[in-house]
């Protein structure tokens, strides 16, 4: 049977310069996407941009141009950035394409049918940052300014006819959802969040405005457009074509594997979509999981508060692959974490260089000059060989388990102990003590060959090009890898060339002043 996983990252606000956050969000779902992809997976994987609503029409309007023409302009910076993030979506979808308002309009219809929409008048405060509605007791007063609690972010009164969905109904189906699929929140911490807040009695929510008209329209009301998150959630949905239940991609895709978010969205991911999912009898995604956030300093590193790290910078500066590799070790995941160019620069030092690239380049010389530049033909194992080699066909199934979980520094951390391992091992070995023991000297060499072959089929997902860069001492490409093929220890063709490669990693000179 086909084995099918969709994963999804949020819909980004087209804001003019993408940060670190949006960087990582992206790099983790990409992480995912491709080991997914080496383990046999269809693969759908989603980003875009979340185009509507007032924050966006009050940011062209300060340009002084139509918001379309803004749209436009920044959504192409984060179709950009998906490139140079070397992101394996594959699709990127926008809230202003046809495909997508024909979705939202579908689904307000049937919500409406359903008696889950109704028309009454709404006054409370709103975020125009975060999009949001808030209670009173969830903002508080700074310098003269209300402010919600949770972001920080300026909240302002508003009072307009609105139409409403019945959320208060759906209190108790979700949380009998949430009890009976103990999966759908994770991590744990992030669960128990949601529970409380819909334990504290939900309020029914408004999901239209009338006072700017920057959005999708009300399919029988013109003088509405829909709340901009009724808007942007359906983006899952669109992308496959909803509501035609017979696309293809609908049937392969939905539901959606995965929802890959940031953890201050989460009331939207846990609470709100799936109320609407549930609503109009959908059925709900598997997973939304809440990563933390990078912080600059002690703050949530955000464009309103200038702390930003410019992923591109950076990337100019460090190369992409030492980035990715970075975010994705040094953030315990689920939680927050700091991140800092000290941090970066010892990750490329320590891991990268002196662990992974030093193993290839030391092994790959060693052949060349004892191995007439060839994969060993005539190998016989000892018990330490098949050792270190099984471990990780025995490591399979717990590695998909932990992918499954999400548990990534799992993942990371068992590749930064094979690479001590295999460095360990060719040292104790000491191949350049055997050259008169040919076979023994060559067991060792394929051996080696054969971790470094292993370890940059499970490096793929975090460092693509590095791998690839690898992979050419045995002349392998982006398709010969495969997560099963891991387990195999002779999976390198005997007497194929060997090739020299470039240095993988350049150490970054420290000064210690
Ligand atoms: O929320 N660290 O868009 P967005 C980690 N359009 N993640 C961060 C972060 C940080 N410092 N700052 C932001 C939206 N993010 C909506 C989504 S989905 C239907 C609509 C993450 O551009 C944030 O948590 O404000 C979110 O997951 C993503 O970046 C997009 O944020
Ligand atoms: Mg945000």
């Amino acid at each position: 049977m086909d084995k099918n996983f969709y994963i999804t990252t949020p819909i980004y606000y087209p804001s003019a310069k993408p940060h670190m956050g949006h960087a990582y969000s992206s790099i983790i779902a990409d992480f995912f996407a491709r080991f997914k992809k080496i383990d046999d997976y269809n693969v759908h994987f989603l980003t875009g941009t979340d185009e509507h609503g007032l924050k966006i029409q009050r940011s062209a309007e300060k340009q002084g141009i139509d918001p379309l023409e803004f749209c436009n302009q920044i959504s192409e910076t984060f179709r950009d950035l998906s490139k140079t993030l070397n992101l394996t979506n594959t699709d990127f979808i926008r809230t202003t394409e046809k495909r997508h308002k024909k979705t939202v309009q579908h689904l307000w219809n049937v919500l409406e049918k359903n008696d889950d929409i109704y028309l009454s008048k709404y006054s409370g405060w709103y975020s125009v940052s975060d999009e949001a509605f808030y209670n009173d007791d969830e903002i508080e007063d700074v310098e003269g300014d209300k402010i919600a609690i949770s972001s920080k972010s300026k909240v302002e009164w508003i009072e307009e006819e609105s139409y409403f969905f019945r959320l208060s109904k759906w209190g108790k189906p979700l949380l009998d959802y949430y009890q009976s699929h103990p999966d759908f929140i994770a991590p744990e911490s992030r669960k128990n969040e949601v529970i409380s807040f819909v334990k504290s009695g939900l309020k029914d929510l408004s999901v239209s405005r009338k006072s700017f008209s920057w959005g999708i329209k009300v399919p029988n009301n013109k003088d509405h457009v829909i709340y901009v998150w009724l808007d942007a959630l359906t983006n899952y949905l669109s992308a496959l074509n909803y509501p035609n239940s017979n696309d293809q991609l609908f049937k392969n895709f939905w539901p959606a594997s995965i929802h890959l978010i940031g953890k201050d969205i989460l009331r939207f991911h846990a609470v709100y979509w799936p109320a609407f999912l549930l609503a109009a009898k959908i059925e709900l995604p598997l997973k939304v999981y809440g990563h933390g956030w990078i912080l600059s300093g002690e703050e949530k590193m955000s464009k309103s508060k200038g702390n930003i790290l410019d992923p591109i910078e950076i990337i100019n500066q460090y190369g992409l692959d030492p980035l990715r590799y970075y975010l994705i070790k040094e953030v315990s995941f689920g939680n927050d974490g700091n991140i800092s160019q000290e941090r970066l620069e010892d990750c490329i030092n320590s891991d990268l260089a002196n662990n992974y690239g030093n193993l290839c380049q030391r092994v790959t010389a060693f052949a060349i000059k004892n191995c007439e530049s060839k994969i060993p033909n005539k190998v016989k194992f000892q018990k330490e060989d098949i050792e270190i080699l099984d471990k990780y066909k025995n490591n399979l199934d717990n590695i998909r388990d932990k992918i499954d979980n999400q548990n990534i520094n799992f993942y990371i951390d068992y590749i930064i102990n094979s690479l001590f391992e295999a460095n360990k091992y060719f040292n104790d070995q000491e191949p350049w003590k055997k050259k008169d023991d040919l076979l023994r000297l060559n067991t060792i060499v394929f051996t080696t060959l054969e971790i470094v072959r292993k370890i940059s089929f499970l490096l793929y997902p975090i460092i693509p090009n590095s791998s690839l860069k690898a992979l050419k001492i045995f002349n392998l490409g982006e398709s010969d890898i495969n997560f099963s093929s891991i387990g195999n220890n002779e999976f390198l063709i005997k007497d194929s060339k060997i090739n020299k490669i470039d240095i993988l990693f350049k150490k970054i000179e420290k000064n210690n002043d």
